[in-house]
């Protein structure tokens, strides 16, 4: 058995794995990148592509009262003047009268908090951490919603924005959906996309990017249902991450907003933190958004979004309670749990240990030469697998077969097949598993029986 050594991925590790294995790249890299914006490689898109389904089926298929979602990225303004995000979706900013760069108060300052007064205070003589001057301005607050332009004139009239969060248009097709699938208070719409944020500081790889792809759920409830429901929606979060992405609960932990920290639309919020390489930070928020956004709907739309309860001859302004989560910051969270260094004879294996469900390719075909007769029945072994499953199944046949390994393990695919030339007698394989790296004879008719994911 391997050795395992318990480590701490450093950010440094992560983004040269991720990079050296195809993972994530840089966005436009060949012209000097652009701060937070990021290109999923081939293993990339493949694991992202895995947790995606995973959320759906989780959130959707096993949800009878909860319904998918696709909406578009840009919308009319006016439902982010009613959401808040056009005066409300800030942060404190300061610049550096010296050197010009800008940075997060908050951050500087070390306190979750967005009071100006507090963090002036806290960053009175604090040096600027790029050229060390203390010529740092007075923190204010800058809006990071992204604009563009609909339609051939650019001026005010024609301003729209990249939305900063999918869940904004959930809010205004929650009678469309309602009433399209004859729904009853409580059901609840899920959707993922991307949305777009101008960070001050992107930073931490794809912890905090620019262009962001979100995972969102907004339950409609009616307002006695607050509490339970909130408890319900943080349960399945941490159930989620424990159970079924395998995240190891020592690197998981609540954090509870304090009134200064919450959203401006949050009564109530709930993040769970990981321990990501920077260390122990936000990956997944649950939210009581109470009336918040359909009282603020019917307000600026003039349209009644409020509900009638048949049951209790009531009317109210539906309550919604938010589930939130990145799919990038799922990403390096799983990467950075999944990265293990073992000793293997004197040498050092680097593996990602990725649940079976989520990893990029589950089964690697490697032929041990590149001789035509190795290389038909490779080829033969590759397309009746691929025929027989729904795996994304890698051939290889370069590199000498211990560079293969090392690469597949390092990509975290759980299956290597070696092909033999004994292969070409007994109609059989040989079968690597990741993680115990023990090596089984297989007959090639049995394979796809035996690697059952
Ligand atoms: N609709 C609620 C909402 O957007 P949020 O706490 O701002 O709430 C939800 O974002 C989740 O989206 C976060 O927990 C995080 O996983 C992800 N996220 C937010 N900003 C991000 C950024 N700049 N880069 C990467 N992921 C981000």
């Amino acid at each position: 058995m391997p050795h395992t050594k318990k480590i701490t991925v450093t950010l440094e590790t992560l983004v040269s794995l991720a990079k050296r294995r195809g993972f994530v790249f840089q966005a436009s890299e060949i012209y000097g990148g652009l701060a937070g914006f990021w290109d999923y490689g081939p293993y990339g898109v493949e694991l992202v592509n895995n947790i995606k389904q995973l959320w759906w089926r989780a959130m959707v298929y096993e949800q009878p009262e909860i319904y998918g979602l696709d909406s578009a990225i840009v919308q009319n303004p006016k439902l982010w003047k009613a959401s808040g995000h056009i005066d409300s979706f800030t942060d404190p900013l300061v610049d550096c009268k010296s050197c010009g760069a800008r940075h997060r108060a908050d951050h500087l300052a070390g306190l979750d908090t967005s009071d100006l007064k507090e963090l002036a205070l806290l960053l009175k003589d604090k040096p600027c951490p790029k050229c060390g001057k203390k010529t740092l301005t007075e923190p204010r607050f800058y809006n990071m919603m992204m604009k563009t332009w609909v339609g051939p004139v650019e001026d005010e009239s024609s301003v729209a924005y990249l939305r900063p969060e999918t869940a904004g248009s959930i809010f205004t097709n929650y009678d469309n959906v309602r009433e399209t699938t004859r729904s009853k208070i409580p059901f609840g719409i899920a959707q993922i996309g991307k949305a777009f944020r101008n960070e001050i500081s992107p930073r931490d790889f794809i912890f905090r990017v620019r262009e962001l792809e979100q995972m969102e759920m907004q339950y409609f409830i009616s307002p006695d249902m607050q509490k339970q429901q909130y408890e319900r929606w943080r349960e399945f979060c941490w159930d989620f991450l424990t159970e079924r992405v395998g995240l190891a609960k020592d690197n998981l932990k609540w954090h509870e907003h304090g009134p200064d920290e919450r959203a401006h639309y949050a009564a109530a919020a709930h993040d769970v933190y990981f321990n990501f390489p920077q260390g122990f930070k936000e990956l997944w928020g649950t939210h009581n958004r109470t009336d918040f956004d359909l009282k603020n709907h019917i307000r600026e739309s003039g349209k009644d979004l409020s509900y009638f309860d048949e049951a209790t001859k009531e009317r109210y302004v539906p309550n919604i309670i938010e589930s939130s989560v990145g799919v990038g910051r799922m990403m390096m969270a799983v990467l950075t749990d999944a990265y293990n260094e073992e000793e293997v004879n004197g040498e050092t294996r680097v593996v990602l240990k990725i649940d079976v469900k989520l990893a990029p390719v589950k089964v690697a075909i490697l032929p041990l030469s590149k001789k035509p007769e190795l290389s038909k029945l490779s080829r033969e072994v590759y397309t009746k697998l691929v025929q027989s499953t729904n795996y994304n199944i890698e051939y290889d046949e370069t590199q000498s077969i211990g560079k293969r390994y090392r690469r597949q393990d390092e990509i975290g695919t759980p299956y290597c097949v070696t092909i033999d030339f004994e292969s070409l007698e007994d109609n059989a394989v040989t079968v690597r598993e990741r993680d115990s790296m023990k090596q089984q004879r297989v007959k090639i008719d049995k394979l796809a029986e035996y690697i059952k994911i």
